[in-house]
């Protein structure tokens, strides 16, 4: 009986997940799901139409009635193009806001459940292998140094490396610290450091424990 496989890779922001997330995903041909894009897209949303970041209650209904999609790499939220849209910095502040409320939590997790209920996929977050699919096969904790991390993160944006970092250590608190599925490594998790590591060499290390954890 053939049973879809869960890659779940979590880790604070700059680590490297996207990038290899999405190229594991054509390797092995799964599905590669970005959540953060979709707590960006929801978080866009809500600037957009002025809905204040504190209010639970308006944003969980935003969350409900959100229609995010990924087509062919690109991110639609109610039909609209949003790829490049949600990628600047307020939008992942804002992101990294919203996703405190646990009602927002809830929404997003049953549309993730729902997107990789009958597909093998890579989905990648903060708390997919802790929350979300806490049963994943394989589950791996992508981390870096701080200082690489802001590095790669300024090289990407054509930001300030100062105004990066101080913002990357305001986000990674929130995540860590929220109530709501905060931010942590999973205790059946490989622990992955980038620093250092080529990309070449964090895909091979991710699927020989894709083969290890599917082989039987
Ligand atoms: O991965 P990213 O930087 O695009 O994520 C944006 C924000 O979304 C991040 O600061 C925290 C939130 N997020 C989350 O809480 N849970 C996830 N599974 C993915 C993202």
């Amino acid at each position: 009986m053939s049973k879809s496989v869960i890659v779940a890779i979590d880790g604070p922001a700059g680590a490297g997940k996207s990038t290899v997330a999405r190229s594991v995903a054509q390797r092995l041909g799964y599905l590669y799901i970005d959540t953060g894009a979709m707590y960006r897209a929801l978080a866009l949303w809500a600037l957009q139409t002025g809905v204040d970041l504190d209010d639970f209650h308006r944003l969980e209904q935003l969350a409900r009635q959100a229609r995010i999609e990924f087509q062919a790499e690109r991110v639609f939220l109610n039909g609209s193009d949003v790829t490049t849209d949600i990628r600047t910095p307020q939008v992942g502040e804002a992101a990294s806001k919203a996703a405190a409320c646990g009602g927002v939590r809830r929404a997003m997790r049953e549309e993730q459940r729902r997107i990789a209920a009958e597909q093998s996929a890579v989905m990648e977050g903060r708390d997919i292998g802790t929350v979300v699919f806490p049963d994943a096969q394989v589950k791996i904790y992508l981390d870096a140094d701080p200082g690489e991390r802001a590095r790669r993160r300024a090289v990407e944006t054509g930001l300030p490396a100062d105004q990066v970092a101080r913002d990357m250590a305001d986000r990674d608190h929130r995540d860590r610290t929220r109530t709501e599925a905060p931010l942590s490594q999973a205790p059946d998790a490989e622990y992955l450091d980038t620093s250092g590591l080529s990309r070449e060499q964090v895909e091979e290390a991710i699927l020989k424990l894709v083969r290890q954890r599917t082989s039987n």
